[in-house]
């Protein structure tokens, strides 16, 4: 049988980048994606050990004519999608709503929301036209609930959550599943940046008030986006699943 295809944007770091290492592991031709042109060679290196089927394909979500031409390419090399995890983003300005610098609000914006769109779109096209595909979109708790100082990535993430509702809803009867992923506090670069929307020890006191009272990795969270792209939730769709420790349920 022929090995499943999967594209990991934002896949040089992180949660995408755990999630590339799973996919490897379980055998399946990796493409990761990424604006970081030395870390996603890095990683294309690094992911290489494991398994000669990576490649690094790099481009701007924030562009339509870059995703278009990423999933062109990847049609082009491997005549086939299987699964897109739409994962690139960044954390936005750490700034009250009137003081929030406009051009920093829509940045934002345009990576994490219009980012997701682009792709998403594309990979549309190519999973009608092979009619089968999995989408995973990623939202955050913060795509339900909402976060002072944090207005761009908040809108942002609630908007992903409602693009993967409605494009589930169109693209269901084709056999296509299209959720999105819900993280709560994950130890990444993105928590860890100087420039993270939610000081450190803001979300170290919000982690205490979690079920699980400590941080995620992004190995856990790359384990549930490998179970939501597998047959095993082959029954989930358009719905958004909180991954957070028991983050929402405080
Ligand atoms: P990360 O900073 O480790 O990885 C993000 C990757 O996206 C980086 O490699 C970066 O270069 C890439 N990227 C940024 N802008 C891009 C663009 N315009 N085009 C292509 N690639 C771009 O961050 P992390 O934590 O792995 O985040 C991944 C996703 O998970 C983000 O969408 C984030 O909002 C989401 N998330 C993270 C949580 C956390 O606690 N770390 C919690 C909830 C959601």
């Amino acid at each position: 049988m022929e090995r499943q295809v999967v594209l990991i944007t934002g896949g040089a770091s992180g949660i995408g980048y755990a999630a590339a290492s799973a996919w490897v592991r379980n055998g399946l031709r990796v493409v990761i994606s990424d604006i970081n042109v030395k870390a996603g060679e890095a990683a294309e290196h690094a992911l290489r050990a494991e398994s000669a089927d990576v490649r690094f394909i790099p481009a701007d979500v924030s562009s339509s004519s870059a995703c278009a031409g990423l999933i062109a390419e990847v049609m082009s090399r491997h005549g086939r999608l299987d699964i897109a995890f739409n994962n690139a983003g960044i954390a936005g300005p750490a700034a009250k709503v009137a003081d929030c610098p406009m051009d920093e609000w829509r940045r934002t914006i345009d990576i994490n929301l219009f980012g997701i769109y682009y792709c998403l779109a594309a990979e549309l096209k190519a999973f009608t036209a092979q009619g089968h595909g999995v989408a995973i979109n990623m939202a955050s708790v913060y795509g339900k609930r909402g976060v002072a100082g944090g207005s761009a990535y908040c809108a942002s993430k609630h908007a992903v959550i409602g693009l993967t509702k409605s494009a589930a809803l169109e693209y269901g009867k084709k056999g296509i599943r299209i959720n999105a992923l819900c993280p709560g506090f994950i130890e990444t670069p993105l928590t860890r940046g100087i420039d993270s929307t939610v000081p450190t020890s803001t979300m170290d006191a919000l982690v205490a008030r979690s079920a699980n009272r400590r941080y995620g990795s992004a190995d856990e969270i790359a384990q549930a986006a490998v179970w939501l792209a597998s047959d095993g939730a082959a029954y989930l769709n358009g719905t958004a699943i909180d991954v957070d420790g028991g983050f929402l349920a405080a």
